[in-house]
């Protein structure tokens, strides 16, 4: 049922923004690639995911940060500076009209041939799309989100490291697929050796003994930037914080559980593989909420609530 209702909501994406192409704002019809394009034939690039509030994006430093480490990861050079992405960024949101939204900023290696050698990929193609983008239901938000425990690992130390942002989100759609079948909110991908990594598109937190824990990126978590806020707000509320090591009991055990991304913020959790978590809206959870909606306000430059 709520897995239903999200779908619902995603449905407000499809409005259209002008894009930002390679220098240039264009139509959104406008913003398209080769289909010999890197990126479309193999997933061969990397992206970000921020939201703006009050017409100011948050941590957009950060996630240009993030942004550059892919692309060093992956070895492609982009001709822009962050002046100038931030430049950009800036003029997608005035185009767009919108107060609050979403935008992604993604790159490609580039048109090339069939073959897979990225040496045929010159030119790398920039974009940034603004969107309208609600992830969570009202009632999730509300009253706690379901998880099950994926099939998919986030495998680690094998290959392409979780800490790079790619467009490869195989895994994480495949473990999206089981959670629509099973008819809950989201999945929880485990690394091979069955440490917790991350959700499909969120990091992972619990409190246990009073202790905030989050996975490592060692432990396949990407770096999210609402992650690290997150840690630096239970600094600031002198909350014990710490990254550790998880497995699912860990989580069936919790006292509170909760998980956060950029595009779905922080959503509480109520229910891991049929487990009910012990405290769902739980107090930390509550006051790290507010303290993220004050710094949002603070940083972007809106009303304290
Ligand atoms: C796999 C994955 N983990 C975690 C996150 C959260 O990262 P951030 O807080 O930087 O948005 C995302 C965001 O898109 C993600 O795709």
């Amino acid at each position: 049922m709520q897995a239903q209702e999200q779908a619902q909501v995603n449905c407000s994406t499809k409005t259209k923004y002008d894009c930002w192409k390679n220098g240039v704002l264009v139509d959104a019809d406008q913003a398209v690639v080769s289909i010999y394009d890197h990126g479309l034939l193999y997933g061969d690039g990397c992206f970000e995911g921020l939201r703006f509030y009050h017409r100011q994006p948050f941590r957009l430093d950060r996630h240009l940060a993030r942004l550059r480490r892919s692309l060093s990861a992956l070895m492609i050079t982009i001709p822009y500076s962050d002046d100038t992405l931030t430049e950009a960024v800036m003029a997608c949101i005035t185009r767009s009209d919108m107060v609050d939204g979403y935008l992604r900023i993604l790159v490609t290696r580039g048109e090339g041939d069939m073959g897979l050698n990225p040496l045929n990929c010159t030119t790398p193609e920039v974009f940034i799309i603004p969107a309208s983008l609600s992830l969570v239901s009202e009632t999730v938000c509300r009253q706690g989100a379901s998880l099950i425990t994926s099939s998919i690992k986030r495998a680690v130390g094998t290959g392409l490291d979780a800490r790079v942002k790619s467009l490869n989100y195989l895994h994480s759609i495949l473990a999206r697929v089981e959670a629509n079948t099973a008819g809950v909110d989201e999945a929880i991908l485990l690394n091979q050796f069955g440490y917790v990594a991350e959700c499909s598109a969120e990091n992972i937190f619990v409190v246990k003994a009073g202790a905030l824990l989050t996975p490592s990126a060692q432990d396949g978590a990407l770096e999210g930037i609402t992650r690290e806020t997150i840690l630096e707000l239970a600094s600031l509320q002198k909350l014990e914080a710490r990254e550790q090591s998880l497995t699912s009991y860990d989580l069936y055990t919790a006292e509170e559980c909760f998980i956060c991304g950029s595009g779905a913020r922080l959503i509480p959790v109520k229910i891991i593989d049929g487990r009910q978590i012990a405290q769902c809206l739980g107090p930390v959870y509550l006051a790290l909420s507010r303290a993220y909606q004050a710094l949002i306000d603070d940083e972007c430059g809106g009303e304290m609530s």
